[in-house]
């Protein structure tokens, strides 16, 4: 099994997941087009990536942003998206303008895109998305997160339906070392990261290449649908 003459379309591609999936592809003889919001990030990833990656402007929040993403790509196999913008938080301290939530960021982003994609998509090929372990167990503050992860595998399970024969899915990571907490202060990141790895049952937090190998093996496997799939490690309880 390949990506052999597969065009794969990364949304979040520049870093993190998605970058380690556009690797991964490329070593699996696909061609990546990787998309993001920040220029100076898919410019730097796509310097190393092969001469045949490409690399576009997308702001997952930005209706017309993605139709124009959409207008420049003629036709592709497989789309990944991992970029979630928006903010969390505390329940009665949340936004009331959607646009302002991770609701929008997570889930009506996917919604816009996948409306867009599946003009451009070919039939063998598939969507995967992303969400977390929050869907089943969230934690305080995380309201916003645990509906955005429950409407996204809502999402893909019913469009597996609507839009057959494209395959749509879910990978639901557990704790990845990633720039994703880049924002946390060193220590700090390391006490969480030293704490999440006790609670993992193969005793190691995950790495982006853990979910890049189940991204590429969902593109390849064309009997896997609609499916939630746990990348975590197994938790302890
Ligand atoms: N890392 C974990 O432990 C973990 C666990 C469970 C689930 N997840 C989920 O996995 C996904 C990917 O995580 P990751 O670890 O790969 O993080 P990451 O490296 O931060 O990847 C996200 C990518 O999406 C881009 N992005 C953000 N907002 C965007 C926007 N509005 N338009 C276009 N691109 C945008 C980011 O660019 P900028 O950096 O420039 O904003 C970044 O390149 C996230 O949805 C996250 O919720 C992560």
């Amino acid at each position: 099994m390949d990506l052999k003459d597969q065009t794969v379309l990364i949304i979040g591609g520049a870093t993190g997941m998605g970058f380690a999936t556009a690797q991964l592809v490329e070593k699996l003889g696909g061609k990546v087009i990787i998309a993001g919001h920040n220029e100076e990030k898919n410019a730097k990833a796509l310097a190393t990536l092969s001469e045949n990656a490409e690399s576009r402007f997308v702001n997952v929040v930005d209706a017309n942003t993605i139709e124009a993403l959409f207008k420049s790509i003629d036709s592709f196999h497989h789309l990944f998206i991992t970029a979630a913008p928006g903010g969390t938080g505390d329940f009665l301290e949340a936004p009331l303008e959607i646009k302002e939530t991770y609701i929008y960021g997570k889930f009506w982003s996917l919604f816009m895109i996948t409306k867009s994609a599946v003009k451009h998509i070919s039939n063998e090929g598939s969507i995967t998305f992303i969400t977390g372990g929050f869907t089943t167990n969230p934690t305080k503050g995380t309201v916003l997160v645990t509906a955005a992860f429950n409407a996204v595998e809502g999402f893909a399970k019913a469009l597996t339906v609507e839009m057959a024969p494209i395959r749509f899915n879910v990978i639901r990571p557990g704790f990845i070392d990633s720039g994703f907490w880049d924002f946390m202060e060193a220590s700090e990141r390391q006490k969480l990261f030293e704490e999440k790895r006790s609670k993992t049952a193969v005793n190691r937090i995950g790495a982006s290449e853990d979910i890049a190998k189940m991204a590429t093996a969902i593109m390849m496997n064309s009997f896997i649908n609609g499916q939630v799939i746990e990348v975590d490690g197994g938790q302890l309880p």
